[in-house]
């Protein structure tokens, strides 16, 4: 099967000293949830950033349904569209309320129809638990309930992949749960995610695929099953010890 996504040889610097992705290696199936982990710095964000090609690879490949993003004739707009992307702070609109926008980049950008575009948004809100939200700012709500409209935005434009990074490190611990039950929810459905995560108690049990970076590779990939609980690389032994001595699995 094609995979959803799948990086090749990917290669990502910023200015002449710092390599951040070296030569990364990445297959997401379709249907399939993968969690990447490893230390503040290890390239996390900025390999979800080139997926969106919010940031230019160096080198390398990056295929979405077996197509070439990174070709300098890819329609990057086109390509975001199928990639929905939730990012830590919530970014919301301060000065629209949660139905403008979700129905902003459907309607405006992608030109679906308004009426359209709201009753999806209300599909959504109430999927999330968010019904009564619609016509609330942001500013009214709680972190968990923002974070929620986020992906309710993401969600809007039906993508085909979803980019969470680090989706609850903002949230007081008693809102993470709320916005860990939506992340199952789309499981469920078979929405095809990545992560990046520090919450390994939510990679481990929610994961089909871990990816733990570090030294700008994907150092060991496997099951969560494999890389909690078995670790090959001793890398990553040493970093999952600092987790447990943290108290963080
Ligand atoms: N725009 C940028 N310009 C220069 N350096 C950058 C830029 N973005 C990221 N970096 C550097 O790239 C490295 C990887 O950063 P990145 O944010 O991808 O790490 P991360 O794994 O997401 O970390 P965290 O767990 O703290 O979120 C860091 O050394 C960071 O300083
Ligand atoms: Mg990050």
């Amino acid at each position: 099967m094609t995979p959803v996504l799948r990086l090749e040889n990917v290669r990502k610097a910023f200015g002449r000293d710092t390599l951040v992705l070296r030569d990364v290696n990445l297959d997401v199936a379709p249907h399939t949830v993968t969690a990447l982990i490893g230390a503040s710095g290890s390239g996390k964000s900025t390999l979800l950033r080139c997926a969106n090609l919010l940031e230019e690879i160096d080198d390398g490949v990056i295929f979405l349904d077996g197509e070439d993003i990174t070709d300098p004739g890819a329609d990057a707009d086109a390509v975001r569209r199928r990639i929905g992307v939730v990012f830590q702070a919530y970014n919301l609109f301060p000065h629209m309320t949660v139905l403008e926008n979700i129905t902003l980049a459907p309607h405006r950008v992608h030109g679906v129809p308004r009426e359209q575009a709201t009753r999806r948004a209300r599909e959504l809100l109430d999927r999330l638990g968010l019904a009564e939200k619609a016509g609330a700012y942001p500013d009214r709500l709680s972190g968990g309930q923002q974070q929620r409209v986020a992906i309710a935005r993401a969600l809007a434009v039906r993508p085909r992949l979803l980019l969470l990074d680090e989706i609850t490190a903002a949230l007081d611990p008693e809102l993470v749960g709320e916005v860990l039950n939506v992340v199952r929810d789309l499981k469920g459905d078979g929405m095809t995610m990545v992560l990046a995560t520090h919450e390994m108690g939510f990679a481990r049990e929610v994961a089909d695929q871990v990816c733990f970076l570090d030294d700008g590779v994907v150092l060991e990939r496997g099951t969560p099953e494999q890389v909690f609980g078995d670790p090959q690389e001793e890398r990553t032994r040493r970093f999952l010890r600092r987790i447990v001595e943290a108290g963080r699995l």
